[in-house]
């Protein structure tokens, strides 16, 4: 993927943001608008296709995420940061590939098979909740990225977005218009390079033939005269996929679970166990003094094993390979207490938190300011999200016009 690559990614904006998020998500976001054309979002629609009976509780969620998205350094002169219900050309991609997404798709799905086998007691699913990966979708083919930064859990959902993208070509991207188009080039090809191209085409799209798709391919890009359009043109009418309107998203996956929670699980909101991205001091020093520990170190003098206690994750991350070290011994030997392990991690922590605490608090002060740069990305992507959504609707046959 290289820098004139787009790359696309969003969050719910349904809770505060926590270090597991900084550590997750923000940071990889950060160095990545530093090398491609980036596409933020808050994903409010997403939102509610769960939390719709608190749908009072998004507003604040989402102008905290934006200043927390700010105050990590994501930067709006790089990066586009907006909110995906103020460009509604998502919700109109929704609904247009809906037409063409199997039922079953969505229902392997695994967040949605979760949700019915543990439905007791709960709210039935709702049609927009089957259709969250759907929605998905249509928010990173929209502009057309070539790059999805998410967590593992979300591999199924771009796996979705990757099969509606090549199913939609495959329907819509061989139509008369293109096969002229695509004649036209063959013409215009030396003789004996057209007989070799329409071979290997057959060999492929006839016998399956693997090689013959190379050989087309590599033909193709040997083609110095044409342009990267056109290329594209031959290669998709060569594996008889025709136009690729939509291309395939690759997912990038975030470093993952690199930091846990207070109790050594993963860092979650439904775990109450994180620690805020813009947590008071004297609140994450005391989270982390009452963390548990090692049950052996039930005294001061008992020797412990720090791969028993969920502190030492949290060094794994934080320290340096010196106090990793003297964490080390001092745990195994009984050389050091808990609250003075621990001392280490308060600091390092303290220390990731206090700028952003303080850059939030310039944002904050600022809230027109926000707006104005949310009001800029939203109308940066929505001009982005008309052009594609011109472009599907005219391959399916609609009104598009103007
Ligand atoms: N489903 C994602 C999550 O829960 C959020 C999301 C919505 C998203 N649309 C997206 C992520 C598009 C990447 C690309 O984390
Ligand atoms: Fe955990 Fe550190 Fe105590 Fe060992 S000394 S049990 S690693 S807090």
């Amino acid at each position: 993927m290289n820098s004139l690559h787009r790359i696309v990614s969003g969050m719910r904006p349904t809770g505060y943001l926590h270090l597991g998020h900084y550590h997750g998500v923000l940071k990889n976001w950060v160095k990545l608008q530093e090398t491609h054309r980036c596409f933020f979002f808050v994903a409010d629609l997403h939102a509610l296709t769960t939390h719709y009976q608190e749908s009072h509780t998004i507003a604040n969620y989402m102008e905290s995420m934006l200043v927390d998205w700010l105050s990590v350094g994501i930067d709006p002169k790089k990066s586009v940061v907006f909110i995906q219900s103020a460009v509604p050309e998502h919700a109109e991609l929704h609904a247009l590939l809906s037409m063409i997404t199997p039922l079953s798709w969505l229902e392997r799905v695994p967040t949605y098979k979760d949700y019915i086998r543990d439905l007791k007691g709960k709210e039935g699913a709702t049609y927009g909740f089957l259709g969250y990966p759907l929605l998905q979708s249509a928010d990173v083919l929209i502009y057309k990225a070539a790059g999805v930064p998410v967590g593992e859990d979300q591999l199924p959902h771009l796996e979705v977005a990757r099969e509606l993208a090549r199913r939609f070509n495959f329907l819509f991207g061989l139509n008369p218009e293109f096969l002229k188009h695509v004649q036209g080039l063959i013409s215009h090809m030396e003789p004996v390079t057209a007989k070799r191209y329409e071979r290997y085409r057959k060999a492929y799209l006839e016998k399956g033939d693997g090689q013959a798709r190379q050989d087309g391919k590599d033909l193709v890009m040997g083609l110095s005269s044409l342009t990267e359009g056109d290329k594209e043109c031959l290669l998709g009418y060569c594996e008889g996929t025709g136009k690729t309107i939509l291309p395939e998203p690759e997912p990038i996956l975030n470093p993952a679970g690199n930091l846990l929670g207070i109790d050594g699980r993963k860092m979650s909101k439904s775990y109450h166990n994180t620690i805020g991205l813009r947590e008071e001091p004297r609140v994450v020093t005391q989270k982390i003094r009452t963390m548990p520990t090692d049950p052996a170190r039930a005294r001061r003098e008992n020797p412990g094993n720090p791969e028993k206690c969920p502190v030492w994750p949290l060094h794994r991350v934080f320290s340096s390979d010196e106090t990793q070290k003297w964490v080390m011994k001092g745990c195994t030997t009984a050389g050091i207490g808990c609250l003075e392990c621990k001392q280490p991690v308060i600091d390092h922590m303290l220390k990731e938190i206090e700028p952003i605490r303080e850059r939030a608090k310039e944002w904050e002060a600022k809230p027109n300011l926000v707006h104005r740069i949310v009001e800029e990305g939203n109308e940066v992507a929505r001009a982005e999200a008309q052009k594609t959504l011109k472009e599907v609707k005219q391959a399916m046959g609609l009104f598009s016009h103007f």
